[in-house]
């Protein structure tokens, strides 16, 4: 029986995690009709009627427009096959992608953060969620002006794993309904686990294989990915 190799093993994974996103996303999207108008009776929304109008509409609508974006954004850029095929489009939605992240998606993410669901201790790890993909795309952007790809890619790869953090936070929520945990802590475990647990296990990846998945022989030879591994 054939076994599977290493890089058959990352598409597959990456193929599988696309999928996730991809559903975890379309179910965020079907909650919108209530967020416009606003309904005050819809989950997300319930006790916000008080502030809603008072300047934490513009955050949230900014919010609610710009996550989608930058999450099937950061789908695309992190594709080989996309950047291979479409090189001068990678460098153009990378641009758009950095800046959304920065003056869009971070700020409003810092700011919706202080009026946090799960209270202070949540809205603490939702904010510095929002200063780690802010780093992270900042000097992933300053990697790739300097020519430095690798470096590029790790950092690019770890302001991915921070947008998907909504994605798991999402299933997070899945599986604490299906489980029927209705205490405080665990949504307030899962707005910091949601991104901790990606990041580090990605360190962990890192110092093990000296890859940083993307670019590596996901979707290319595993003959290029030695010859980066060396760079
Ligand atoms: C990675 C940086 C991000 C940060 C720091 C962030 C932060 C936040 C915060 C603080 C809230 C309010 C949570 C609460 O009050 O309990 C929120 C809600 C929300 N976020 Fe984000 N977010 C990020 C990324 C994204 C992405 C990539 C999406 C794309 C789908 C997204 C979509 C939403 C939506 C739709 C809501 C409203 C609640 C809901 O319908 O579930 N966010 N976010």
């Amino acid at each position: 029986m054939s076994r599977i190799t290493p890089s058959q093993a990352k598409r597959i994974f990456a193929i599988a995690a696309t999928v996730v996103v991809c559903k975890v996303l379309v179910e965020v999207l079907r909650n919108y009709p209530d967020y416009l108008p606003p309904n005050f009776t819809a989950d997300f929304l319930l006790g916000r009627e008080e502030y809603f109008w008072q300047g934490y509409h513009l955050p949230f609508y900014v919010h609610l427009t710009v996550g989608p974006v930058t999450l099937v954004l950061g789908m695309l850029l992190i594709s080989d096959r996309f950047r291979s095929r479409w090189p001068r489009w990678h460098r153009r939605l990378g641009r758009a992608q950095a800046s959304f992240i920065l003056v869009l998606l971070v700020p409003s993410g810092l700011w919706m953060a202080a009026y946090a669901a799960s209270g202070p201790i949540a809205g603490t790890g939702l904010a510095v969620l929002a200063v780690l993909t802010g780093t992270s795309v900042a000097l992933g952007w300053r990697a790739a002006v300097s020519r430095r790809f690798n470096e590029h890619r790790r950092w690019m790869m770890r302001c991915y794993l921070c947008l998907c953090s909504t994605v798991l936070l999402r299933l997070m929520g899945g599986v604490g309904t299906v489980l029927e945990i209705a205490a405080p802590w665990y949504g307030i475990q899962a707005t910091w686990t949601s991104w901790a647990i990606p990041l580090l296990a990605y360190e962990v990846w890192l110092r093990r294989t000296g890859l940083p998945f993307v670019g590596t022989g996901l979707l290319g030879s595993h003959k290029a990915a030695e010859a980066r591994r060396m760079q």
